[in-house]
């Protein structure tokens, strides 16, 4: 019997505001194959893990033939797989397991540029200058054109232009100089996009990843960055996959300020879900300062979307913790309290994972993570996060943290049964974060670990669907190391408590709107003392926090 592949998200058009994501790299999950390299037949060996997780869905960095030189992000054919990581019949076989198990798959759709070993690349340096061919990518006599337009890159480029010797002319990149920009206003270029997008939307994945989406076209005299003739492009995907695709979703990677990243959900035609690039930072900064005042800012300058639109959380990812989007004096404020040791810092960002940020300590990573799971938008887990993985510096660009997963403390954490030197990365084997102390089997076995923690939470999310749906107001208690903030959709209402210091806190909450109610903790689904008209009294361990169901008593 065939199924049909796009089951997941056949029956609910909004499963991306009820989801948790699970961001993973095929070929650092599990090598089934022992050529050191993790790939699908691997992954769907584990699906049994995530699943028991209890994660829904699922967003796979790229995983498409590339000579990778910026780990897939360059991308040399759209519609295949790497060979190390498998074969298309793989993929297809991996998409079924995901779907049966309830799990959407999202992947990444990598529009702004491609590698320079694409064969789109290779025919435009040869073609005429002025032919359609030629004209894929974007191109110039000099190297001055777009001059307002940043370098993102910076440790490892000095100009957007790279000058080809086969073209005799400058080609036109903001990231690698090995991955040219494509020239989106040759609609040829739309045109074989779309084509891809119908070849993974008709194998059945949920949705893509729109990598570095504010760069699509350039425009002299601008910063080449969210131009209307971008939000253009971006439209009219999403016209035509509503036309044929039901119930797909786009995500935008839109590295900018909340007002510009909410452009990228137009009147709900452009992308479904963006990510909140400004908070992540900012509830590093709190956590530092012991102060809620980072966060709120953030949160209030954050414009409404519309109904149907959702925020992407985050920690931490596959990239440095980015620090583009704060002030100058903010970035030496994080630098100074997060990457004392300079080798963590890469462009404007840290290359470390969250369990070093936070140094190692359960309380800030439970903390952190209730924030990621009780804002409003859907919470993001970075693969390895959930049972406290740490990095390493010294692998160059960020490969630091796209370490092999730790599975068992057997050789290679069994991610792989080849040769130790053969993997495609060393193992984490420091004595704090090694293999052979944090390890999924280890985490399961005990139960107050990370691993059974982050279980719990993420159970206790799906619980509540008021998490992914409902509206996030402040609360303004005097004491300014509380963050405390009510989430409510319809008759459902969430007060989330939280405790940004080392040090235990009382707070005063002003909760006379909710008299009669009885906040219940759902941690333990204990109930405390009935809300009145004067202000509730609560008291919060070091990095403590609550969240209270809200039920109404009848007397
Ligand atoms: C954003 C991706 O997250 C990053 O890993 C990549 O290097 C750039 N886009 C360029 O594709
Ligand atoms: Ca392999």
């Amino acid at each position: 019997m065939t199924r049909p592949r796009h089951k997941a998200s056949a029956s609910d058009a909004l499963w991306y505001k009820r989801a948790v994501i699970y961001e993973l790299p095929v070929k650092s999950f599990y090598d089934a194959n022992a050529d050191g390299i993790g790939d699908f037949p691997g992954l769907i060996e584990k699906l049994d893990y995530l699943e028991e997780l209890g994660v829904t869905c699922l967003w796979l960095l790229p995983f498409f033939p590339s000579p990778l030189r910026d780990d897939g992000y360059d991308i040399a054919d759209y519609c295949d797989i790497h060979p190390a990581y498998g074969t298309l019949d793989d993929f297809k076989r991996f998409l079924d397991g995901a779907h049966e198990r309830g799990m959407h798959v999202v992947i990444e759709l990598v529009l702004n540029h491609t590698s320079d070993q694409h064969s789109w690349f290779r025919r435009a340096r040869e073609a005429p200058a002025g032919s359609i061919e030629r004209d894929f990518y974007v191109w110039s006599d000099t190297d001055v054109k777009y001059a307002d337009a940043r370098v993102i890159f910076v440790d490892s480029e000095r100009s957007n232009w790279t000058w080809d010797p086969v073209a005799g002319a400058y080609y036109w990149h903001r990231f690698f100089h090995h991955q040219p920009d494509l020239n989106y206003d040759n609609p040829a270029v739309l045109r074989e996009m779309l084509k891809v997008i119908d070849f993974w939307l008709e194998l059945g994945v949920d949705g893509f990843r729109l990598d570095a989406v504010p760069y699509l076209v350039e425009r002299e005299g601008t910063s080449c960055e969210n131009l209307p003739e971008t939000h253009a492009v971006l439209e009219s995907i999403r016209r035509h996959i509503d036309e044929r695709w039901p119930h797909r979703m786009l995500l935008a990677e839109a590295n900018q300020f909340p007002a510009d990243v909410r452009a990228y959900f137009g009147d709900g035609d452009q992308c479904h879900m963006a990510y909140h690039f400004p908070l992540m930072p900012r509830i590093f900064m709190s956590l530092h300062l012991e102060d809620r005042h980072p966060i709120v800012e953030i949160m209030q300058q954050t414009p409404a979307i519309p109904e149907l639109c959702q925020w992407a959380l985050f920690l931490r990812n596959h990239d440095e913790l980015t620090l583009e989007m704060v002030t100058d004096e903010e970035r030496d404020y994080m630098h100074l309290a997060y990457s004392a040791d300079p080798r963590a810092r890469i462009n404007l960002g840290i290359r470390r994972r969250l369990a070093p940020l936070l140094d190692n300590n359960r309380r800030r990573i439970e903390l952190l993570n209730s924030l990621l799971f009780s804002f409003p938008g859907t919470p993001i887990v970075y693969y390895g996060d959930e049972i406290g993985m740490g990095d390493n510096v010294y692998l160059g660009d960020r490969n630091g943290v796209r370490t092999p997963m730790q599975w068992t403390s057997d050789r290679n954490a069994r991610f792989s049964r080849a040769d130790p030197a053969r993997l495609y990365s060393p193992l984490i084997m420091d004595p704090i974060y090694g293999y052979q102390g944090v390890n999924v089997e280890a985490q399961e076995r005990d139960g107050s670990s990370l691993l059974q923690w982050m279980k719990n939470l993420i159970g206790l999310r799906k619980l509540f669907p008021v998490l992914g749906f409902g509206t996030l107001r402040f609360l303004e208690p005097a004491n300014r190391k509380v963050l405390a903030y009510l989430r409510e959709h319809g008759n459902d209402a969430i007060l989330c408590v939280a405790n940004l210091s080392r040090n235990v806190q009382p707070v005063e909450l002003d909760l006379a709107p909710f008299a009669g109610f009885v906040p219940i903790e759902v941690l333990g689904y204990t109930d405390f003392p009935i809300i009145e008209e004067r202000p509730y009294f609560l008291t919060l361990g070091p990095y403590g926090f609550y969240w209270f169901e809200l039920q109404r008593r009848d007397v």
